[in-house]
């Protein structure tokens, strides 16, 4: 998360994982997750990711399909033999240009999962790439690697997403990206799967229960499980063409392993549940066996395993991703809380105490030094950052949460570790204008956000905060909160609370509680664009347009940085044609 939720599932919590735990062993059924396993090789279809300026991850699932008396290879069940699978990539979509090929073993170590890292390519070059096994070939997937070509500035442009809940409501957002022909990658950006089941911990609109289920059906726990559970990913339709149209930028967040996790722990981890270590390593093992993700260079300093890295696109700028989950210290807690995550500022010294203290750390000092030196020492015009929770500070009006006068803000997020926000904006106020400007893209609040960077009074940059693809946002909690009046009602509410939000923080710009959907970056020597595309507003005739796999999100509203400012400003209309290609 993320976005509070509601109490009442704090309660129920216990019980579902009581259920899990109890649970018999699965029988692997032909439901959605496995599904393709019996459907030839590659029923998971293909993906890419990771563009450097010379290489790029190539992805597939290859089944070996089940001899008589052997069980089915399904995702997550151990099975199956060792087979060769072939990769070609090419210039052409015929492979009549091939520049690369060869050949790999999978096995059931990995879940049957192929991962190459294409290397020799050359940068800003559209290319096509496919599998072949036992007979079969893979669908063709399209990527291209990132333009990054010293002294040569080229487009870039990207759709930002985050928080893609199975439950939560049909992919469309994935539908609409990969419709699009103009998009150097897709940037994810954490929450692309979620470890609820579908008990009493099910996320989500109830019109989808028994058409969008979760599996397995319960909360995720082992390495079997989160196989089962990216495999369900791999198999909805929109997940897989986004995947196959564009290679992806990906990085965890909490929901990867479990809900608003810190260094050792997570908040919807209990003590019944086996060791969190284990159930994390398990949760990373699946994530990088089913995610194009390629895992960096683990000479540079960090802690525990290295996953945050940087990208660059030659002299207009870089894109460093962040990794802010397995080294972060527990969040501050305030159990009288209206909203899960939620604290108070200015009641309790202790509070207080706790969220400033040094000692707190969101990514780890080593990651924060390297964070900062990206800033300072590349001589480029932009450093985006891919970033989980929100760096922007917020302060929440307690009379909103039905708290009287006080001020709230989410722990959760860098507000909850003041001191590195501070020591990271800092930095970046400090910055001379022949550093750059730095663009920060986050996700994780299911909500839609522009917003101004600042150290004290100093500007430090832009925030751009894209919506969830599926899950709930403030109007969904707010519809609930309410005793589901009609959705104008609860959108109207919505509204009031999102603007009493932006008044009370006038650094906000722009705060949308309502769409789900993506954003699109585009990023020129001049300016840094966003525009959000969002789901369209509920109404009686159509309360919850997740649940309608033919609604497509569509373009909203825009707001950009131009260069030199560090602020946000108004852009007049969404960005048109890329300036150039690539080869
Ligand atoms: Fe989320």
């Amino acid at each position: 998360m993320s976005l509070p939720q509601i109490q009442r599932r704090t309660v129920l919590k216990g019980v579902a994982a009581a259920t899990a735990a109890l649970a018999a062993p699965r029988v692997f059924d032909a439901a959605a997750a496995a599904a393709p396993a019996g459907k030839g090789v590659f029923g998971y279809g293909v993906a890419s990711g990771d563009p450097t300026g010379t290489s790029v991850i190539i992805w597939t699932r290859a089944t070996p399909p089940a001899r008589p008396g052997e069980r089915i290879a399904a995702p997550g069940s151990g099975c199956g033999r060792s087979i060769p699978v072939q990769w070609q990539v090419a210039r052409d979509e015929r492979f009549t240009r091939k520049v690369a090929h060869g050949t790999v073993h999978t096995t059931a170590d990995s879940d049957h999962t192929v991962k190459v890292d294409v290397t020799g390519l050359d940068p800003y070059t559209q290319y096509y790439y496919r599998f072949h096994s036992l007979g079969e070939y893979s669908p063709v997937g399209r990527t291209r690697t990132a333009a990054d070509i010293p002294g040569e500035v080229h487009a870039l442009r990207m759709a930002l997403v985050s928080c893609s809940n199975y439950t939560g409501g049909y992919f469309t957002a994935y539908r609409a990206i990969a419709e699009r022909d103009d998009l150097d990658f897709v940037l994810h950006v954490g929450d692309y799967i979620y470890e609820y089941g579908n008990g009493a911990d099910r996320y989500g609109p109830k019109e989808l229960v028994g058409v969008r289920d979760a599996q397995p059906a319960t909360e995720i726990l082992d390495l079997e499980d989160y196989r089962l559970r990216h495999a369900l990913h791999k198999a909805d339709p929109d997940a897989r063409a986004a995947h196959q149209a564009h290679p992806w930028i990906t990085i965890f967040d909490d929901h990867e392993v479990a809900n608003n996790a810190w260094a050792d722990g997570a908040e919807n981890h209990q003590a019944n549940e086996g060791s969190y270590l284990a159930r994390r390593n398990a949760a990373l093992k699946a994530y990088l066996e089913w995610m194009p993700f390629r895992l960096p260079d683990q000479s540079v300093s960090h802690q525990g395993t290295r996953f945050f890295k940087r990208f660059s696109f030659g002299a207009l700028g870089d894109l460093s991703v962040l990794e802010t989950r397995q080294n972060r210290s527990k969040q501050v807690s305030y159990p009288q809380s209206p909203l899960d995550g939620f604290v108070p500022i200015g009641v309790s010294p202790a509070i207080d105490g706790a969220l400033a203290s040094p000692q707190r750390h969101l990514p780890e000092p080593e990651q924060l030094t390297w964070i900062k030196d990206g800033v300072s020492t590349t001589g480029r015009r932009w450093h985006l950052f891919g970033n989980q929770v929100m760096i922007t500070a917020v302060r929440y009006p307690g009379s909103a949460l039905g708290a009287g006068n006080v001020l709230f803000v989410n722990a959760d997020q860098w507000d909850g570790y003041a001191a590195d926000q501070a020591s990271l904006l800092g930095h970046l106020g400090a910055q001379p204008a022949a550093a750059g400007d730095v663009v920060v893209l986050t996700g994780d609040i299911h909500s839609s956000w522009a917003a101004d960077l600042q150290a004290g009074s100093t500007p430090a940059g832009v925030e751009f905060v894209t919506p969830s693809v599926t899950s709930d946002g403030f109007y969904e909690i707010v519809r609930s909160f309410l005793g589901n009046p009609a959705p104008e009602t609860a959108v109207g509410a919505t509204r009031q609370i999102t603007g009493a939000v932006q008044q009370l923080n006038p650094w906000v710009k722009y705060l949308d509680g309502v769409g789900h959907g993506f954003t699109v970056i585009d990023v020129t020597p001049e300016r840094v664009q966003a525009d959000f595309h969002h789901t369209p507003v509920p109404t009686s005739a159509a309360p919850d347009p997740r649940v309608n796999p033919g609604v497509l999100p569509t373009y909203t509203r825009s707001f950009r940085t131009l260069a030199g400012t560090r602020r946000v400003s108004a852009a007049t209309g969404p960005v048109g044609p890329r300036t150039d290609q690539p080869r």
